[in-house]
């Protein structure tokens, strides 16, 4: 189990109640091998926490029914907007709101949290080779 998901039960049938330590962002992100492919970390009522590492151009996509926040842990995201855009630092978060196209754009990397309703599919309304489901986002 990875350092910072001692006492958490990450992969299987998650049971976040069994959870005894804190999770730290920058140890889960650390943990990450790929850009671009989240990783479910805790679930607060019907919102998923979740990690992603991130560098170049995400597709441009939106949510119909979700909206989604970004954190920047650390590095910086700019979204990308049709009507302009959103340069976000370390420390910063932003709520894309539902229905919004939004295309992250990070130049170096940059580690994100994420809060998003179980639901969501991270690449939104557009299915790409780096679209990944709940469950892969979900396996240790
Ligand atoms: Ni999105």
């Amino acid at each position: 189990m990875p350092e910072y998901a001692q006492g958490a039960v990450i992969s299987g049938s998650p049971d976040w109640s069994r959870q005894m330590q804190g999770i730290n962002l920058r140890r889960a992100l650390a943990d990450l091998k790929e850009h671009w492919s989240p990783r479910v970390l805790g679930q607060v009522n019907d919102q998923y926490i979740k990690v992603v590492k991130v560098k170049g151009q995400f597709t441009l996509h939106k949510h119909d029914n979700e909206d989604e926040m970004f954190l920047v842990v650390y590095g910086r995201l700019v979204l990308q907007f049709e009507d302009g855009e959103a340069a976000l630092d370390a420390g910063d978060f932003y709520v894309v709101p539902k229905g919004k196209l939004h295309k992250p754009v990070a130049v170096e990397e940059c580690g994100l949290a994420l809060i998003e309703t179980v639901t969501t599919l991270h690449t939104g309304d557009v299915k790409t080779p780096l679209s990944k489901s709940i469950a892969e986002q979900l396996a240790g």
